[in-house]
């Protein structure tokens, strides 16, 4: 009993945070406007697994000293967290969402947008409940006629627990080849005859949509990276990347499996995804629906080929002004120097910078703006 007493006072006194992650599934309620079904995806991958060669991460402190590691200058020489890699054949299970418009435009809905989530988030980051008609991206494609496939990536929201070891860049965009392919033959659309696929990223989303196109170029006629850019080799924001990425990711959080990082609080959240003028409430719903981020992608995802020479479609690249993640705050010279070109050699290519906001950019002001500048883009050219 004195035990019990204790416990509920260090509770009481010493409140620690924790983000809710581990949602249920009436939290993902289906857009209004669509005709949606639920699907388990169950595919199985031939990925490169990297193997873990450092102890174990156990506690904060550990994740302080691995973060330490990435945003190291020299961590080319420095940091060397695998022991080696092995190629190896997986099954996974994801939990995904397919919508098409309820109210149907001349076939437009055979048009399949594809949205793949950054790290700190789940699929919910597409299906706002917090002012939908502002920021709830799903919602704004099904009333432009699209249809819109949306999951939650290895390891996060409905989809089952994996290792945060596991969870890694190669094995993703395998899947995320593996969920196109099965929207291309039927498998994941319901009645819904997909005839064109727009890949659609946030962030790491991002990484993972440009490696899949990277690595088979035919699995798309579109590519949609957001709250993304390509730097070239002497921009300082490449020093900055991995030290802002620790705002996102200071806190081990074990509800999601071992090696998952967290948020470190509200601000830390701010810090990475926001940009003044802050909307307090939009950042509050934000943090009610975050997801930890794994070691295996945070350390993987740098490596991904995104270099598509064979890649012949259309690409629109969309950051925002004032992102700090992904351009040192500063994202406003970033498509000037052409290295998009240099990635995507042989596709029709966009740009696109949201005024104010930064790296969260479907919760920044007038995030609706900037989804009819998507949707203006598969309009014109698919
Ligand atoms: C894994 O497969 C790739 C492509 O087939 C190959 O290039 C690579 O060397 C293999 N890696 C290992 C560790 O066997
Ligand atoms: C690379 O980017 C930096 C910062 O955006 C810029 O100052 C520099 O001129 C660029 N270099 C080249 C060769 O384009
Ligand atoms: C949002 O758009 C409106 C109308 O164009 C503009 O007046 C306002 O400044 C924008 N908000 C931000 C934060 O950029």
């Amino acid at each position: 009993m004195a035990t019990l007493i204790f416990l509920l006072l260090a509770v009481l006194t010493n409140p620690v945070f924790t983000a809710p992650t581990h949602p249920s599934p009436h939290e993902y309620p289906h857009p209004a406007n669509g005709v949606c079904t639920d699907y388990t995806i169950k595919e199985e991958v031939t990925w490169t697994r990297n193997i873990w060669g450092l102890p174990k991460i156990q506690n904060n402190y550990d994740v302080a000293v691995q973060l330490m590691g990435m945003a190291n200058v020299n961590k080319e020489a420095t940091y060397h967290p695998f022991s080696g890699s092995e190629n190896v054949t997986s099954t996974y299970e994801l939990s995904g969402t397919f919508c098409s418009p309820t109210k149907k435009r001349i076939r437009k809905e055979e048009t399949v947008l594809l949205a793949t989530h950054g790290g700190g988030f789940d699929r919910r980051y597409w299906t706002s409940s917090h002012k939908p008609e502002e920021y709830n991206f799903v919602e704004h494609a099904l009333d432009n006629g699209y249809s819109v496939f949306y999951y939650d990536r290895l390891g996060l929201g409905l989809s089952p627990i994996i290792s945060g070891y596991e969870a890694q860049a190669s094995n993703q965009v395998e899947l995320l080849a593996k969920i196109a392919h099965g929207i291309r033959s039927g498998k994941y659309t319901g009645q819904t005859a997909a005839t064109k696929i727009v890949l659609v990223g946030h962030s790491l989303g991002s990484f993972f949509s440009n490696g899949a196109i990277a690595k088979y170029p035919d699995l798309a006629e579109g590519l949609v990276v957001t709250g993304f850019s390509y730097p070239n080799a002497t921009d300082p924001a490449r020093i900055t990347l991995p030290i802002s990425q620790s705002f996102q990711s200071a806190r081990l959080d074990s509800t999601r499996g071992d090696a998952y990082f967290g948020f470190g609080d509200i601000y830390g959240l701010t810090v990475g995804f926001f940009h003044e003028p802050l909307d307090i409430p939009t950042i509050e719903y934000t943090l009610s629906i975050s997801q930890p981020v794994a070691i295996g992608e945070l350390t993987t995802a740098e490596a991904i080929t995104l270099a598509s020479p064979k890649y012949k479609g259309k690409v629109l690249i969309a950051a925002g002004e004032y992102d700090l993640i992904l351009c040192g705050g500063y994202c406003a010279d970033r498509f000037k120097y052409g290295v998009q070109k240099d990635v995507f050699p042989g596709a029709k290519i966009e740009t696109y910078l949201h005024p104010s906001a930064g790296h969260g950019l479907n919760f920044a002001a007038n995030a609706s703006v900037f989804y009819d500048r998507i949707i203006d883009f598969v309009d014109r050219n698919l």
